[in-house]
């Protein structure tokens, strides 16, 4: 990239290709997502004023977000932002990034409290504060609490919440929810959500590099080591209240089936189990007290 002009379409295209060669399967995405986020336009832009030249000072800011992304640091880190649910979130090294998957989460959650409007949520794991931050923009009476045992990911959770204007509703608590779980009275709210760490420590040797070497280890391992830490957790603190507030959690890959048939055998009352597009369950949702709605008849099998 040593030459005096360089235009839109060319500057992409090379980036791209560098891309390409470091192994990275969206480079053309990528590289348009990195050269309109330098020159403050949108990616349409970039196809409509393809024969601009870029100036060198945009074009050495560039070079650096590509020579980044070529070290396979996420595109969410280096762009500072992932959209989730239609909102978009701050994310930067030390949190993680917010993924497509979770959104079933979300969307199962707003179904199962549909009909209500006044209600608390705890979130466990509350990272970027995603989860609970698109629970409460759908429900502009409910209130909500994030833990995480990492003040790096609290403070884009507490920007976030602020960004969204939903920080007089939402609370983030340093907290290390394996210690204070269990430890006293559970908080009496009516939904406790959460996205566990749940990769065991034997796994995790397919992860990205992207993930692998630049998301944070806490937010994906399980460092007891079986990936139901959160899950023993979550039931030994609840389970006693009366009414017991609905549990909604997201799956691993590895384990809809056995951790519904662990949630079961723990004595668990109601349980249901989402699935994905593809059919695999992602979203447990676990025995809540009699004060909700059942949008439905719980499925029990
Ligand atoms: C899989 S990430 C989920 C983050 C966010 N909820 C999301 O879905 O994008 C798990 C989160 O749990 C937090 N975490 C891990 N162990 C914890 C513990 N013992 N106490 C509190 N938070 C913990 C991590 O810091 C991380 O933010």
């Amino acid at each position: 990239m040593s030459r005096e002009l360089w235009t839109v379409a060319e500057l992409a295209s090379a980036a791209a290709g560098y891309l390409t060669r470091k192994g990275i399967e969206t480079s053309r995405l990528d590289a348009d997502l990195m050269l309109a986020d330098v020159l403050g336009w949108t990616r349409i832009d970039l196809y409509t004023r393809f024969d601009m030249p870029v100036d060198s000072h945009a074009r050495a800011r560039y070079r650096e977000l590509i020579r980044r992304r070529g070290r396979r640091e996420p595109l969410a880190y280096i762009l500072g932002r992932r959209e989730f649910f239609g909102l978009d979130f701050a994310v930067g090294p030390g949190v993680l990034v917010p993924r497509p998957e979770t959104e079933g989460l979300v969307e199962a959650t707003l179904t199962l409290m549909e009909g209500r409007s006044r209600f608390r949520v705890l979130d466990l794991g509350t990272g970027s504060g995603c989860i609970l931050l698109a629970i409460l923009s759908r429900f502009p009476e409910a209130h909500g609490e994030g833990w995480d045992r990492s003040a790096e990911a609290l403070e884009y959770a507490r920007r976030n919440a602020a960004d969204l204007g939903l920080d007089h509703r939402a609370t983030f608590v340093e907290r290390d929810l394996l210690k204070t779980l269990g430890a006293g009275p559970p908080p009496r709210v009516d939904l406790v959500v959460s996205n566990p760490p749940y990769i065991r420590p034997d796994e995790g040797w397919d992860l990205m590099p992207e993930v692998r070497d630049h998301e944070p280890a806490a937010a994906l391992f399980d460092r007891e080591g079986d990936g139901l830490s959160f899950h023993r957790a979550i039931l030994a603190a609840f389970r006693h209240l009366d009414p017991m507030p609905w549990v909604v959690l997201e799956l691993p890959g590895w384990g809809g089936e056995s951790l519904r048939t662990w949630w079961k055998d723990q004595g668990a009352g109601d349980l249901r189990v989402v699935a994905d597009l593809s059919g695999q369950e992602r979203v447990l949702i676990a025995a809540g007290g009699e004060t909700f709605r059942h949008p439905e008849p719980l499925d029990a099998s």
